[in-house]
């Protein structure tokens, strides 16, 4: 069984895309498969967190193995100054796997080049969250029928927003065309346009968000502006309200449209959308255990055939 870290989506070919989206349809016709009896996975979460910890734990608990870990790295040593190695060779002699969140960028990458076990990136800073990629594709992928083609509106806090960085890379292999609404302090980074032209991804910037921008959208991801990411709090203030989703706006977009979310909202979604059938953020983070389990099964070196068997 080979073990592999999970840390970045830009690794990721889109044949193993496709198998992690195909094996993730695996569990969710059948989430309770005890196969990983007597392993034990380590969600270290030195950020807060309540999907992507909850899910990742979920997703373990229903494929029999054992959690440990900690959501307040405050009561751990590191607040006593031990370094990131450490913690991660320590618990390495405990765990199968770790699970890591981290405010620094890099810092997964980092603990995968020092742990002896596989370390899968639960987010790390303004970077990347690669599993909630790999469950935004998912739920694209189910409410779509496909992920080639697609017109992908990005709406928010495109700046530090690291789940639609992660997003964009993925969608490099499904020919998108990408519509980035933020106000100009959020716009999206020169390094992720850089990427988008290197790999012959079309994309358009807006500063409005209107109901005739996202006429013809396929996906509406809305963000949270990331408040925890500003070093100038006056700076949120002024940004803070940019763009709210109000469901009038959406009466006459596409009806395949779905509008996505990683969660948590503040306020960019008014809850009256929350009944509209084209608002889709809680099955979304339904989604997350199932693509979580299949993200812990092929870290840890299990293969699609033997899940079903
Ligand atoms: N989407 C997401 O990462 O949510 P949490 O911060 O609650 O884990």
């Amino acid at each position: 069984m080979k073990k592999e870290s999970f840390v970045s989506i830009a690794e990721l070919s889109k044949d193993k895309i496709l198998y992690l989206l195909e094996m993730s349809k695996e569990f969710e016709k059948t989430p309770n498969r005890k196969i990983l009896d007597g392993k034990i996975v380590a969600t270290l979460f030195f950020e807060p967190s309540t999907r992507t910890r909850l899910s990742f734990e979920t997703a373990a608990n229903r494929l029999g193995a054992r959690v440990i870990g900690f959501t307040d790295p405050k009561a751990t040593s590191s607040s006593k100054g031990e370094t990131l190695k450490d913690t991660v060779l320590m618990v390495s002699n405990y765990a199968d796997i770790i699970v890591m969140r981290h405010y620094l960028e890099g810092a997964p990458k980092y603990a995968s080049e020092k742990a002896p076990v596989p370390i899968i990136n639960a987010g790390d800073g303004a970077n990347q969250h690669p599993s909630q990629t790999m469950l935004d594709l998912y739920s694209i992928q189910k409410t779509q029928g496909t992920l080639e083609n697609l017109n992908i509106f990005l709406v928010g806090d495109l700046k530090y927003g690291r789940t639609v960085h992660s997003l964009l890379m993925a969608m490099r292999h499904f020919n998108p065309t990408f519509h980035f609404i933020a106000p100009d302090e959020l716009k999206m980074p020169e390094e992720y346009k850089l990427y988008c032209k290197k790999n012959n991804i079309r994309y358009v910037e807006h500063t409005e968000f209107t109901d005739q921008i996202i006429a013809d959208a396929d996906i509406l991801y809305m963000t949270r502006i990331q408040k925890e990411r500003f070093t100038d709090l006056m700076e949120y203030e002024h940004v803070k309200n940019s763009y709210v989703l109000r469901n009038a706006m959406l009466a006459n977009t596409r009806s395949n449209l779905r509008v996505l979310h990683p969660l948590p909202r503040v306020n960019e979604i008014d809850h009256d959308v929350d009944n509209n059938p084209k608002a889709y953020y809680f099955q979304q983070a339904l989604n997350g255990v199932y693509v979580r389990q299949a993200i812990i099964c092929d870290t840890l070196g299990l293969s699609l055939e033997t899940i079903k068997d």
